[in-house]
């Protein structure tokens, strides 16, 4: 058996697809964010603009995360040493759990080193607990959630995203009780659209099933102290199972999930993922929770992040380039064809100094290929300048417009706004 030659076959079919994936080296700077450099294919060091970070509020550079990060190693160490069971568990690990269950307003919550792990676990073991019980995804959802699905043997029923007609017809094929779970995510990361919650959360009531929402692209932005879409509709106690990351808003490491105490209790107790893994690292857990109490108090940034995404859709509409409307602060700029948008990528890195991942499939479906920009906290109305211009240039000719009159994007800056 040739092992090497298996592997390497399988490799040459993701190149001939297109869909074999290429590193950028991005040397991030705390100081200079979204500024960072790489070095070019001739090992020149260039500067380019991070437009694709998940550190939508800037806070993995904030200097009292970093002082604080530092401080907890210094007194706890690098890692945990354990799993939770076995000597990893510290105040800092618990003090969390505390600030994130009430930040979403449950009774518990869980800590894992990453959303995904969380979601996988929490399904999976859901599922395999409780063999009768039925899920209802969303066809969008995130490969964490698809892969906690597959990891058991229950019966799964996918829905037609965001369709609350298919959602109810395919509830109503499952008798009255046998368990159900309805699985979502709030905001959706590669189309940029937000779940319609207090429609699901109504066919959850009328037929009796759990919710699981993935708030991942949510958590630190949304809602009156930045607790997601939940929050911003005020529908947190109407929901099961809240799953968030550490990662992205809040600017540090890991993934968690909150809930009743049983249930938590339940996942702590049976959640492979959970028991047979090292803890989180302590001053993790510590710069985390101070990064949650920053956001809580802190309005201004997710202000300035809200405006700044408002601000960089009215200039991509007033310099024609078309752009996906959707209610999220996910910027999806539509670009057919997989070999048209990574090559459209490679020149804005290159001519540009622009750094904005190509979205090809299979992480989008094929016909659906697109730039996806975020914009963060950080980013400068000259970045915002540049970015429209360069993309007006590259995209000018062969790329149609829809010049309709230009709508107000106020509604995302205002959702943080009006929660005052
Ligand atoms: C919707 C969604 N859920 C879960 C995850 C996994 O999050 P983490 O990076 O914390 O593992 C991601 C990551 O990008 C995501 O986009």
């Amino acid at each position: 058996m040739e092992y090497q030659q298996l592997f390497t076959d399988q490799l040459n079919r993701l190149k001939d697809e297109g869909t074999y994936r290429y590193f950028l080296e991005v040397n991030k700077s705390a100081q200079h964010f979204p500024r960072f450099t790489y070095q070019d294919e001739q090992g020149n060091s260039q500067y380019a603009i991070n437009w694709c970070s998940n550190d939508y509020l800037g806070l993995s550079s904030e200097e009292s995360l970093i002082s604080k990060l530092g401080f907890a190693a210094h007194r706890s160490g690098t890692g945990s040493g354990g799993t939770r069971n076995i000597s990893g568990t510290t105040n800092y690990h618990k003090e969390l759990e505390r600030t994130l269950a009430d930040w979403h307003r449950k009774e518990g919550a869980l800590l894992f080193n990453g959303a995904y792990q969380a979601n996988v676990t929490t399904l999976q073991t859901l599922g395999r607990q409780l063999p009768g019980l039925v899920f209802f995804s969303d066809e969008r959802n995130h490969a964490s959630i698809i892969e906690g699905i597959r990891g058991c043997r229950n019966e799964k029923k996918i829905f037609a995203h965001n369709d609350m007609e298919q959602l109810e017809e395919l509830l109503k094929q499952v008798p009255a009780e046998q368990p159900k779970l309805i699985v979502f995510e709030s905001v959706y990361s590669m189309s940029g659209t937000i779940a319609p919650v207090n429609a699901i959360i109504a066919l959850a009531r009328k037929y009796n099933a759990l919710t699981y929402v993935d708030e991942v692209h949510a958590v630190g932005l949304y809602g009156k102290t930045g607790a997601g879409i939940l929050e911003q509709e005020n529908v947190q106690s109407s929901i099961d199972i809240v799953n968030g990351t550490l990662s992205k808003a809040i600017g540090v490491f890991g993934g968690y999930i909150a809930a009743s105490s049983v249930l938590i209790d339940f996942i702590r107790s049976f959640g492979r993922g959970f028991i047979f893994t090292t803890s989180l690292p302590p001053a993790i857990c510590a710069a985390a929770n101070t990064s949650i109490q920053l956001i809580q108090r802190e309005e201004q940034r997710r202000r300035q992040f809200f405006s700044n995404v408002a601000y960089l859709r009215q200039s991509l509409y007033e310099n024609g380039v078309d752009f996906k409307l959707n209610p999220s602060h996910i910027t999806i700029i539509p670009v057919a064809g997989a070999d048209r948008c990574r090559e459209l990528a490679r020149q804005l890195l290159e001519k540009q100094g622009i750094y904005l991942q190509p979205i090809n499939s299979p992480t989008v479906p094929v016909g659906e290929e697109c730039l996806r920009v975020i914009c963060t906290a950080r980013h400068l109305p000259k970045h915002i300048h540049h970015l429209a211009l360069s993309l007006k240039k590259l995209l000018h000719g062969d790329y149609q417009t829809d010049r309709q009159e230009f709508p107000s994007f106020a509604l995302a800056a205002g959702d943080c706004e009006g929660q005052d």
